[in-house]
C-alpha cells in the first residue's frame, strides 16, 4: 500500500490512489502527494510538494502571530464561547417555557461573554488558517468561516435585541420564537465549526 499526504492539513491516506477529497480538510485529490518510505522526499510528479512558507514578515505582528500559532491560541480561545454557548441557549429555552426572568438574564450575560471572546477567537482562527493551512479555501474552511460569521452576527443580534426588549422571554412578546431560533443558529454554527476544527486537530 502507498501513503499519500495532504499538502493542506498533512493528513496521511493509505491506499493505491489518493482519496478524491481529503476527509480532514476537504482538499481535492490534486493536493495529495505520494510519501516516499525510504527517507526520501515526497513525490508529486514534478511539482514542488511542500507547502511554501510565505516569507516571514519581520516585526511585532509576525512575532505575535507565530507565537499564537505555536501555542495553539485558537483551539484554546475557542473553548470559551463554545463552552458558554450551550449554557446560554439552555437557559433561554428554560426561560421561555418557564417564563423565568432570572435565567433569561443569565443567558444574556453569557451571550455577552461569547461576544467578548469572539474577537480573539476569530483573529486566532484567521492567523492559524493562514499560517498552518496557507489560507486554503476548501469547502471545510469556507464552512468554518461562515459558521464563525453566524456566531458573531447571532450573538451580536441577541445582545442588542435583549438590551432593547428584555421582556422577550414572556409569552406576550412578539418575535420571541425568532429570538429562540437565533439562539439555535448560534449553537449550531458553533457546533459545526467545532466539529470541523476537531477533524483538523485530530486528523480523523
Ligand atoms: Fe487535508
Amino acid at each position: 500500500m502507498v501513503k499519500w499526504r495532504c499538502l493542506i492539513c498533512q493528513y496521511i491516506h493509505v491506499g493505491d490512489t489518493p482519496p478524491d477529497i481529503c476527509p480532514v480538510c476537504s482538499a481535492g485529490k490534486d493536493k495529495f502527494v505520494r510519501v516516499e518510505e525510504e527517507g526520501g522526499n515526497d513525490s508529486d510528479s514534478g511539482e514542488k510538494n511542500t507547502i511554501k512558507e510565505k516569507s516571514p514578515r519581520k516585526g511585532l505582528y509576525s512575532l505575535l502571530t507565530d507565537t499564537l500559532t505555536k501555542h495553539h491560541a485558537h483551539p484554546i480561545s475557542v473553548h470559551f464561547p463554545n463552552g458558554v454557548i450551550p449554557i446560554a441557549v439552555v437557559f433561554v429555552i428554560i426561560a421561555f417555557f418557564m417564563n423565568n426572568r432570572s435565567l433569561m438574564e443569565a443567558s444574556y450575560y453569557n451571550t455577552i461573554v461569547v461576544l467578548l471572546s469572539l474577537p480573539v477567537v476569530l483573529f486566532t482562527g484567521f492567523v492559524e488558517w493562514q499560517k498552518k493551512y496557507n489560507g486554503a479555501l476548501t469547502k471545510f474552511f469556507i464552512i468554518k468561516i461562515i459558521c464563525g460569521i453566524i456566531v458573531f452576527i447571532s450573538s451580536t443580534g441577541l445582545v442588542v435585541w435583549y438590551y432593547f426588549q428584555p421582556e422577550i422571554f414572556s409569552s406576550t412578546q412578539a418575535g420571541r420564537w425568532l429570538y429562540l431560533l437565533v439562539n439555535i443558529f448560534m449553537l449550531v454554527g458553533a457546533g459545526i465549526a467545532g466539529f470541523i476544527g476537531g477533524k483538523l486537530v485530530f486528523k480523523d
